[in-house]
């Protein structure tokens, strides 16, 4: 089984991607070796303890959880309150999760992993990329060292979700984003094109609602409160699950068409700050960054029934 390192910033879908993971993992098809989390939707402290909450509920206490950066490397911190809740979790009143943080740094923590388990980490991640970015800058051999990265973020042909261009996970942090795609190892990335036209429906709402365990009535409560925040945006009831594409994407590739493309993220414009540019002239790269695997589509009603599968199998 594939050995996963989450980093993210929980967060209702980031949430969802835990269950979705948990549910692997009962299943013997993953293993979760540790979490880091980083500021983004909350701040990194209220995503651990959101993380080792969601964690419990769904039975895999033990895997370390590690806080990550506070802030971004060059800019202030900005919260998504409107999108998860002040507390990231749908203001949900939620008890006090029984674990605690390990103490380690998310970079150091994801720095001692990759060494211990050398060319067999995958990295997924799914908020800002600032732990990321920090455990490069920490050990120059990393990108050697792991079998791949996969992102939640960015935008391409699709518009930007915090401004007109550029996705939120990318633009809490450009730097570091762009740090990410610059250096040498495998990157696959699960931009907002391909995470949009994987909305749930009110039917599959419904569906989840029908169910009364623990996990589904958890997971039922998040997602009506992002399907209220998201509506007005898709125009119809829904809600995009961003962070749980990347993980099914890690998990089985087979399920994204992709198209390779070097990717930098723009740090100066005025206007398109935190912003994804891919190269996609058919020119020869007019520089040595290596190409980024992005995925441009997935096989949607495959993603919407393993997510319900997953919620439901607890
Ligand atoms: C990303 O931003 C966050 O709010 C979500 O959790 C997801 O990772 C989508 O742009
Ligand atoms: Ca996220």
């Amino acid at each position: 089984a594939p050995k996963i390192l989450f980093d993210c910033d929980t967060g209702i879908d980031d949430a969802m991607m835990l269950l979705y993971l948990a549910a692997e993992v009962r299943a013997g098809s993953a293993e979760l070796v540790g979490v880091g989390t980083v500021h983004g939707n909350v701040d990194s402290a209220t995503g651990a303890a959101n993380t080792l909450r969601v964690l419990e509920l769904a039975g895999l206490d033990g895997v370390p959880v590690a806080v990550g950066a506070g802030r971004p490397m060059a800019q202030d911190v900005h919260f998504a309150v409107d999108w998860h809740g002040s507390n990231g979790l749908a203001d949900l009143d939620l008890p006090e999760p029984q674990g605690a943080p390990t103490g380690e740094s998310a970079p150091a923590q994801l720095v001692r992993l990759a060494r211990a388990h050398p060319g067999e980490l995958t990295i997924v991640a799914t908020g800002p990329l600032t732990n990321l970015g920090a455990a490069l800058l920490l050990d120059t051999e990393l990108p050697s060292l792991v079998r791949e990265v996969v992102v939640m973020g960015g935008a391409f042909d699709h518009p930007g979700n915090i401004t007109t261009h550029a996705e939120a996970n990318i633009w809490h942090d450009p730097e570091a984003a762009d740090l990410v795609f610059a250096a040498d190892w495998p990157v696959v990335l699960v931009p907002l094109d391909a995470t949009h036209p994987t909305a749930v429906e009110a039917d599959w709402l419904a569906r989840l609602a029908a169910h009364d365990a623990p996990v589904a009535r958890f997971a039922s409560q998040i997602m009506e409160w992002y399907a209220d925040a998201y509506t007005p945006t898709l125009k119809r009831r829904g809600a995009v699950v961003h962070d749980a594409l990347a993980a099914m994407l890690a998990l089985d590739p087979g399920l994204g068409e992709y198209v390779e493309r070097a990717v930098r993220v723009e740090l100066r414009g005025e206007l398109t700050r935190g912003t994804t540019v891919w190269d996609a002239r058919s020119l020869p790269a007019s520089d040595a960054r290596r190409p980024v695997r992005v995925a441009v589509g997935s096989d949607v009603d495959a993603f919407r029934e393993r997510l319900l599968a997953a919620v439901l199998s607890f």
